[in-house]
């Protein structure tokens, strides 16, 4: 059987509360990834024969998301959730098979679910199944209204009387049509209620009508159908996918010290023994190895970390680090830099598009960009690599084995040789040949005595 999907993503989301006309409800993140990027990474997992998300309010970013999952159709005009699963008409409405219905706003959802719906609908032979749950608080979802037992229509929020908002099990927004009859039923369908718009859920009891066997199929934990309306709801749903990530990590074999505050993105890979301390990010396509100490306090973002690394109250994006290095107190590097084995950079130091050798220090104070610095290089404290004139960016090079004396500025583009060794507090314009000492700054004079001069002339002038 052919297998479809349509992801409503059109909505304005005014609950949302957001000023921009540029961004959609289904744009907002969960650990970096858009909400609808959530929904069809689940339907990814399904192997369906297409998969067509409806855009709208903010749909240029929406269509950015969506574009790599297969095709786009806009709904310029929101005027309610089943009109917006008509604007797929076009591509769809003469299919046979199975199409599924999904929210744009429902990130918890998992493939694992959607495809028992999916199972759930084929085994019974359903016309329509439709996913709900039991909540605690069923307030503004759609009502699952049934009569012995089966389901007879759905009532939304707005149209609810006291009887029928007792009602807990609640529709999620999630169904499994027979593609045909939807599209057919949709044509009918009027905007007859409070909100004046097109329900999609009125397509439920048009089914019921026709006597199509419409089915629920209950979901035993009630968080995945989680719609996200308001940003208290986007915040619970960051902590419950939080949570879901670590829980699949710690078994694994990762050590969390304290998961409430550890934020691992979705495309990360983490290994095993290696620990992650409190308030620490890992996001993007980042890839941690094995026992590695990561945090407190740090932030890493397409950062790739070989094994054995410590790394402590840093900022990394973009950035390689191999093996065996310690990393912070306090470092930030980004934009292309790449840390060899057995460094050591820390105690506020930047590096940008930057490598660092072997067995470097780089230990205090110092701005590092646009450079290679080889193997056993000690960079002292305080030490700046000059690579910018206000207008182009040069690079430096300080080869093997090289000290550069702390307080040293060198002005791009140079080479330290190897060997060689820069005198603290020179600003160095010129290569250094290997081996050679450099020194760059005005000698120095020492007047005998004169600072008690001058002490003492101040003291009378004061009196
Ligand atoms: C909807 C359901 C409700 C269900 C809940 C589950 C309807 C009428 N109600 O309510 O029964 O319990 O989801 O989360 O379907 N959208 C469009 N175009 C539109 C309107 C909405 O694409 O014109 C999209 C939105 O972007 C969103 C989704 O449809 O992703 C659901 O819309 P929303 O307004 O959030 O519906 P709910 O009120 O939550
Ligand atoms: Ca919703």
């Amino acid at each position: 059987m052919n297998k479809y999907a349509i992801v409503l993503a059109a909505g304005k989301g005014t609950r949302m509360k957001s000023m921009r006309e540029d961004v959609s409800k289904v744009s907002f993140p969960i650990l970096g990834r858009p909400l609808l990027q959530w929904v069809l990474e689940a339907l990814k997992g399904l192997s369906l024969d297409k998969i067509v998300t409806v855009v709208g309010f903010g749909g240029v970013t929406s269509e950015q998301i969506a574009r790599p999952y297969g095709e786009v159709v806009w709904q310029k005009e929101q005027k309610g959730t089943g009109h917006a699963v008509m604007m797929a008409a076009p591509l769809l409405k003469d299919e046979d098979g199975v199409t599924l219905v999904c929210c744009g706003d429902t990130p918890l959802l998992t493939d694992k679910t959607l495809s028992a719906l999916l199972s759930a609908h084929e085994t019974n032979h359903n016309s329509l199944t439709l996913l709900t749950s039991v909540v605690e608080d069923p307030h503004g979802y759609g009502r699952i209204l049934k009569k012995d037992g089966r389901v007879v229509r759905i009532v939304e929020q707005k149209d609810c009387n006291a009887e029928l908002d007792a009602i807990h099990e609640i529709n999620a927004g999630v169904y499994a049509f027979d593609n045909r009859e939807l599209f057919r039923c949709l044509n009918d369908l009027t905007p007859n209620n409070a909100a004046k718009e097109y329900y999609l859920t009125d397509v439920i009891a048009m089914f019921v009508e026709k006597s199509l066997k419409v089915s629920s199929f209950s979901i035993a934990d009630p968080s995945e159908t989680m719609g996200i309306n308001d940003r208290y709801q986007l915040s619970v749903a960051s902590c419950e996918m939080k949570r879901r990530i670590n829980k699949r990590w710690m078994i694994h074999g990762v050590t969390f010290e304290d998961p409430e505050t550890a934020y691992i993105g979705p495309e990360v890979k983490l290994s095993r023994d290696t620990v992650i301390r409190p308030n620490t990010h890992v996001l993007g396509k980042s890839y941690v190895g094995h026992d590695n100490v990561i945090g407190p306090n740090t932030y890493l973002e397409n950062v790739h970390v070989g094994e054995r690394n410590r790394i402590e109250y840093a900022h990394l994006v973009d950035t390689t680090v191999e093996d065996d290095c310690v990393l912070g107190p306090f470092l930030r590097t980004r934009g292309n830099t790449l840390i060899h084995s057995g460094a050591l950079v820390g105690n506020f130091n930047e590096l940008k598009n930057a490598e660092i050798g072997s067995g470097t220090f780089c230990s205090h104070l110092s701005y590092v960009g646009d450079a290679t610095v080889g193997e056993n290089v000690n960079v002292g404290c305080g030490v700046v690599v000059a690579n910018y004139d206000g207008v182009n960016k040069f690079h430096s090079t300080i080869e093997d084995n090289a000290f550069i004396g702390s307080g040293s500025t060198l002005i791009s583009p140079v080479t330290v040789g190897k060997g060689s060794f820069v005198a603290a507090g020179s600003v160095i314009n010129k290569d250094v040949p290997a081996d050679d000492m450099a020194i760059a700054r005005t000698r120095q004079e020492n007047k005998p005595g004169y600072a008690k001069v001058l002490r003492e002339k101040a003291q009378k002038k004061r009196k």
